[in-house]
């Protein structure tokens, strides 16, 4: 398990999978606002990739988030489109909502830093959210990533065009310790 301050990513586990369809992807609204495709409901037993895991599919590692304190589940985090070529890759998480707001989801984007940088030797890490995303805006720049611009209109959310912002973090501006 890869530890941060508050939280762990360790691997799904068959009873994660219940929790996450129940609590984040049945939820339309997060679905459709986290996904850059439209919201579907995922069939129990399904092996839909938001839950079942394929440990072949090499250019996404997906974790499961868990409280470091009673290993409760609290969410889901990857590290995807892994490219080993120019060394980069994106950076996704979803906290289940009672896990919102305590600084979880810094120390998340924290681990997968970590991660990204240290266990995968990678070079570049991104983030693409919604322009309206504060937690999550917040959260990638206090561990340094920086606005490298505005995607303009570029997702269809629940009947309207929203702007997203892409961040950007290279291994040498990267602060192990920042979360400042
Ligand atoms: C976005 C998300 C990952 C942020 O994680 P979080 O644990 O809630 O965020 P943190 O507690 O680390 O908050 C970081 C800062 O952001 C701010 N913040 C968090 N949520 C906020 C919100 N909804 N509105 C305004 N500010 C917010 C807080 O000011 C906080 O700073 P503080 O410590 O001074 O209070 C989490 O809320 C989430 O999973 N949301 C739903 C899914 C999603 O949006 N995923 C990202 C898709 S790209």
């Amino acid at each position: 398990m890869l530890r941060g301050k508050k939280v762990g990513l360790r691997a799904r586990h068959e009873d994660d999978i219940p929790i996450l369809r129940a609590e984040l992807y049945d939820d339309v609204v997060n679905g459709s606002r986290a996904e850059g495709r439209p919201w579907r409901p995922i069939t129990p037993g399904s092996n839909d990739s938001r839950l079942v895991v394929d440990d072949t599919v090499e250019s996404n590692v997906p974790f499961s988030v868990v409280e470091l304190e009673g290993d409760t589940l609290v969410g889901t985090a990857n590290l995807w489109g892994i490219d080993n070529h120019s060394r980069s890759a994106h950076i996704g998480l979803g906290l289940l909502p009672a896990a919102r707001g305590k600084g979880y989801g810094t120390d998340v984007v924290a681990v997968l830093c970590h991660y990204g940088f240290v266990v995968r030797g990678l070079h570049r890490l991104q983030i693409e959210t919604l322009s309206d995303n504060v937690g999550m805006l917040t959260a990638a720049e206090r561990n340094g990533f920086v606005r490298e611009g505005v995607l303009r209109s570029s997702a269809w959310v629940l009947g309207e065009f929203l702007d997203e912002v892409l961040l950007g973090l290279l291994a040498e501006e990267w602060k192990p310790d920042a979360r400042g």
